[in-house]
C-alpha cells in the first residue's frame, strides 16, 4: 500500500541562470554526477514503493522534461498543473487521485530539490514512518536538528509523548512555518526545535481527513473530482479545480493547524539546495576551498573560496579571485560575491520585468 508523491513544480530562481523557469533547478544535475535532482529522487523510491506507485506532480510546462529524465514513468502518473498554486492544492489533488487508485494507501510525500547522503538511513526512516502511517491517524514529518537560524524553514517543536505503536515519533507542540530572525534565533537557541525537512507521510485517509478540517474549500474542489480521477476526463477536471484553488503552502494550510502532527527526528545527511551556498558547502573542493563543476576546463590562479559552474567546454581562467560564485548558463554569465547570493532572487524579478 505504500506510495509515494514527488513534489516538482517549484522554479529556483535563486539558483538562476543555472535553473530557469522553462528548467528549473529539480532538472539539473549540480554536482556532475551524471544524475539530476529528480532522477535521485526517483530512484530513492523506487527502493520504497514499486514503480507503478510513483507520482509526480509537476507543472504541465514541465511534463516533456519528466518523460525525458524519466522514461519509465508512464502518463498517468506525472500529474500536470495547469497554473502554480504552491504546494497545497498540488498535495490534495495527489492524495485524492491515489486515494480512487486505493483507499488504503500509506503516501510519502516529497520535494524533488534535496540532496540525502545517507541512502539507507534515509529508506529506514521513511520505511518505519509508513509502517507508523498505516496504524495511526497521524501527519508525520521527518525532522533535521538546525544548524543556523534559517528563515527559508518549517520549524517544529515537540514533546516526549510519541505514538503508542513507535517510541521515536513525537507529537509535535509547535509547528511555526518560516518564522523571522528573532523568532527562528530563539527557538535554534531553545534547542528543542527541528527544521521541518518537507518530507510528510501520511495515510491516504488523513491526509484527506485534514484537509476536511482545515482547508475544507480545496477538500470539496478535490473531492468532487473522485470518479474522474485516473479517466480521460481527468485534464479538464483539473484545469478546472484550480482555477478555484487559493495559493497556499500545505506547511501554512495544514502542518501549523492540525493538531495530529508528529515528527521523526531524522539524521541522514539532508540538504536542502535553496542556494549556490548550500551546493557549495556539499561539493567537493580544492585544497584552497575553490568549488568547480565539471572541472575540466577551469584554470584557477591565486584564487580561493570559489564556485564556479560552468559548461563543459568552457575555457576559463580565474586570476586572483576569492570567495566568488561564477555560474554560466543559457549564454548568461553571472558573477557575484558569495556573501551576496541572496540578492539573485530579486535581480531575477526586477530582469524578468523589465524584459
Ligand atoms: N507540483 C508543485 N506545484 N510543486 C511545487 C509547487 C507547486 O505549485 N510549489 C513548490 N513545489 C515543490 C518544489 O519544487 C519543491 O520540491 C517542494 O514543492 C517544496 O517547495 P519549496 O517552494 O521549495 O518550499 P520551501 O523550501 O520554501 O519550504 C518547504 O520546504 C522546507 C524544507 O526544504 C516547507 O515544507 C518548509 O517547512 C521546509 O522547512
Ligand atoms: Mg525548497
Amino acid at each position: 500500500n505504500n506510495y509515494a508523491l514527488i513534489m516538482a513544480g517549484g522554479v529556483g530562481s535563486r539558483f538562476w541562470p543555472v535553473s530557469r523557469t522553462e528548467y528549473p533547478k529539480q532538472f539539473i544535475d549540480f554536482f556532475g554526477i551524471g544524475k539530476t535532482l529528480i532522477q535521485s529522487t526517483y530512484e530513492r523510491f523506487l527502493k520504497i514503493c514499486p514503480a507503478e506507485n510513483i507520482f509526480i506532480v509537476t507543472n504541465q510546462i514541465y511534463t516533456d522534461i519528466i518523460k525525458e529524465q524519466i522514461p519509465d514513468i508512464q502518463d498517468n502518473q506525472i500529474l500536470a498543473e495547469p497554473i502554480m498554486r504552491n504546494t497545497a492544492p498540488c498535495i490534495a489533488y495527489g492524495s485524492m487521485k491515489i486515494t480512487e487508485i486505493n483507499p488504503e494507501a500509506t503516501i510519502v510525500v516529497a520535494p524533488s530539490d534535496h540532496t540525502i547522503a545517507d541512502q539507507d538511513k534515509f529508506i529506514a526512516a521513511i520505511e518505519e514512518s509508513m509502517a507508523a502511517a498505516a496504524k495511526n491517524n497521524c501527519l508525520i514529518t521527518l525532522g533535521i536538528k538546525p544548524s543556523r537560524p534559517d528563515t527559508g524553514y518549517g520549524y517544529i517543536q515537540y514533546i516526549d509523548s510519541t505514538l503508542a505503536t513507535d517510541p521515536k515519533i513525537h507529537k509535535v507542540k509547535l509547528f511555526t512555518e518560516k518564522p523571522n530572525l528573532e523568532l527562528a534565533k530563539s527557538f535554534l537557541q531553545s534547542g528543542d526545535f527541528l527544521w521541518n525537512a518537507g518530507i510528510f507521510i501520511w495515510s491516504a485517509k488523513s491526509i484527506n481527513a485534514a484537509f476536511q478540517k482545515h482547508l475544507p474549500e480545496m477538500y470539496e474542489i478535490f473531492q468532487s473530482g473522485l470518479p474522474l480521477y485516473n479517466t480521460p476526463k481527468e485534464i479538464e477536471f483539473i484545469g478546472n479545480a484550480y482555477q478555484q484553488c487559493t495559493n497556499i503552502s500545505i506547511d501554512f494550510a495544514i502542518m501549523e493547524k492540525a493538531d495530529n502532527v508528529y515528527v521523526l527526528p531524522a539524521d541522514f545527511g539532508w540538504s536542502d539546495l535553496g542556494t549556490w551556498a548550500s551546493i557549495y558547502e556539499m561539493a567537493e573542493k580544492d585544497y584552497v576551498g575553490n568549488a568547480v563543476i565539471p572541472s575540466e576546463k577551469v584554470m584557477m590562479f591565486n584564487s580561493s573560496n570559489c564556485m564556479v559552474n560552468v559548461p563543459k567546454d568552457k575555457l576559463v581562467i580565474l586570476q586572483g579571485l576569492h570567495d566568488y560564485i561564477v555560474v554560466e548558463s543559457n549564454s548568461t554569465l553571472l558573477v557575484c560575491p558569495r556573501s551576496e547570493e541572496q540578492s539573485i532572487k530579486q535581480i531575477v524579478a526586477d530582469i524578468k520585468s523589465k524584459h
